[in-house]
């Protein structure tokens, strides 16, 4: 259990704030200062909203990773999972975002038994949250294709030497499934020195089973923390047609909802 008294620290029979306390007010400084709200009236389009959001997160380099989310799945049997992977793209005209993985993976297995997902992007320090729901289609090979081309070169062998989600004896087993890659295409066996090292220039084609998904969205939420804690709080949703291979959305709702 997490305490202060079993971490050492000293109760205050002075009265005066204890260090929880001081700690938190810190935190919240910044917060009595912000007053974000969400747009008055809340705009027809929500994802475009989103990717700016994720511009904004961007170029405020608060995060190496300004692009991580949340992705919730749910296997054959109902049971959920979530974990954190990349957000590569956001297409607010088409309705979709996009993220990359190994088909093979648990949530690989879990969207080929249940094509719906759920997304959340947070970024602390901009104190915003979205919320994406909606179905999931495999991207083109073409686009996994020209995705796969445009990463690193470590991380292409990475790709076929790892069968993502599936368990192995040792690390050692690891490196020998990597060494295994690198020989097949003539490149050097990545090592962790070599994290910058310039790429040896040799094709390294995609692995079939490694691509990418479009999360058609059919929910938004939109969170910002308020001034007086006293937050905002959006969701848009709409109904998704099968159109071609992936989906057409209808007009979104939109509806503020309390914090
Ligand atoms: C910051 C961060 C970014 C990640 N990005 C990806 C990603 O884009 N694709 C991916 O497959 N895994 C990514 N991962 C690893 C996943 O969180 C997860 O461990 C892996 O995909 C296996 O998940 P699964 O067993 O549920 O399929 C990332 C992890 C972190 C912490």
């Amino acid at each position: 259990m997490y305490s202060q008294e079993r971490l050492g620290r000293k109760s205050n029979p002075d009265g005066k704030a204890s260090d929880a306390r001081r700690r938190r007010a810190g935190y919240h400084q910044p917060m009595a200062l912000h007053k974000e709200t969400l747009p008055d009236p809340l705009p027809t389009e929500p994802l475009a909203l989103v990717a700016d959001w994720l511009a904004q997160a961007t170029r405020s380099h608060v995060q190496p990773n300004p692009n991580a989310m949340v992705l919730a799945t749910v296997d054959a049997h109902g049971g959920p999972s979530a974990r954190v992977v990349l957000c590569k793209e956001i297409r607010p005209d088409a309705g979709y975002i996009t993220f990359y993985t190994n088909y093979l993976s648990r949530k690989g297995a879990d969207l080929a038994a249940n094509a719906r997902a759920a997304v959340v992007m947070y970024w602390d320090v901009l104190r915003r949250q979205v919320r994406l729901e909606g179905r999931v289609t495999l991207t083109t090979a073409a686009e996994s294709d020209a995705y796969f081309a445009s990463r690193a070169w470590q991380s292409r062998i990475g790709a076929w030497a790892s069968e993502q989600s599936a368990p192995i004896a040792s690390r050692a087993q690891l490196i020998r499934a990597t060494d295994a890659a690198a020989r097949r295409f003539g490149v050097p066996t990545p090592t962790a020195s070599d994290d910058l090292a310039p790429d040896p220039g040799i094709a390294i084609p995609r692995p079939p089973h490694w691509g990418g998904y479009h999360l058609w969205v059919e929910a938004v939420e939109l969170w910002v923390e308020g001034a007086a804690r006293l937050h905002d709080r959006a969701r848009w949703i709409r109904t998704l047609e099968p159109d071609g291979g992936g989906f057409r959305g209808g007009r979104w709702s939109a509806t503020r909802v309390q914090p």
